[in-house]
């Protein structure tokens, strides 16, 4: 079965704060986009990856991964993603995996994939949260300590039967999901975890970008 990885990339970072678009950003020498999909490859589960990026950087993108296919993204990461099923042409197993992840082991990859081979519709890496997490009211009064054992912290890459993402999409047409495997449930889909990773850290803030800083040195 083909598996096909889209990554949104067409977000302009506004949380980082910097002058480019997050996944244009450096970290150790090489922007996040290379990062992200030199870790894609390097899982050897991926047969094609499809990135959406920000209409002015689509020939900037092209020579910085030139093993991707590039596609201009949208003003929603739902409509990024969008994009990027309407270019993935029949693959039959789909990742979307976030730029803004760079560091995510090429192993976690191939477990979203296994799980996939292995039957599953929809596979979500996902961590404990080692937080205590409480319930408040829009002023802050504390509402209930909420039950964390029950709780994860979810990552990308996500992966799906192709079916059934471009499924859950054409259900919810205007829909904003700040997570894919949210559409697919619903939809009504059986969605399940795989265990996630530290490293697969999302970087939103200039906090984020330090400590992925830190680790990119320690790593390679
Ligand atoms: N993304 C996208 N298209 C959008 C918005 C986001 O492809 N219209 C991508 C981002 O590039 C990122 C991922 O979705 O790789 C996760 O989004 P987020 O971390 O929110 O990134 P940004 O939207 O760029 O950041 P911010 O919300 O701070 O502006
Ligand atoms: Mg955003």
């Amino acid at each position: 079965m083909t598996v096909v990885a889209l990554v949104p990339a067409a977000g302009r970072g506004t949380r980082l704060g910097l002058d480019v678009p997050k996944a244009f950003v450096a970290l150790h020498g090489r922007s996040l986009l290379e990062w992200a999909v030199g870790g894609l490859f390097a899982s050897g589960a991926v047969d094609d990856v499809v990135v959406m990026v920000p209409d002015e950087l689509v020939d900037g993108a092209r020579s910085l991964v030139p093993r991707a296919r590039v596609v201009p993204g949208g003003a929603e990461r739902t409509d990024s993603v969008r994009a990027g099923l309407a270019a993935a042409g029949r693959a039959e197993l789909v990742l979307v995996h976030d730029a803004a992840r760079p560091l995510t082991p090429p192993a976690m990859i191939a477990r979203v994939v296994a799980s996939l081979r292995g039957g599953a519709t929809a596979v979500i890496p996902a961590l404990p949260v080692a937080d205590t997490v409480k319930r408040v009211t829009p002023d802050g009064a504390v509402v209930a300590t909420v039950d964390r054992a029950d709780l994860r912290a979810v990552q990308t890459p996500q992966g799906f039967a192709a079916d059934a993402l471009r499924a859950a999409y054409d259900a919810a047409p205007g829909e904003l999901a700040t997570d894919d495997a949210g559409l697919v449930e619903r939809a009504g889909g059986t969605v399940v975890t795989v265990p996630g990773d530290p490293l697969a850290m999302k970087i939103t803030t200039a906090f984020d970008l330090r400590v992925a800083q830190a680790l990119a040195e320690e790593q390679r």
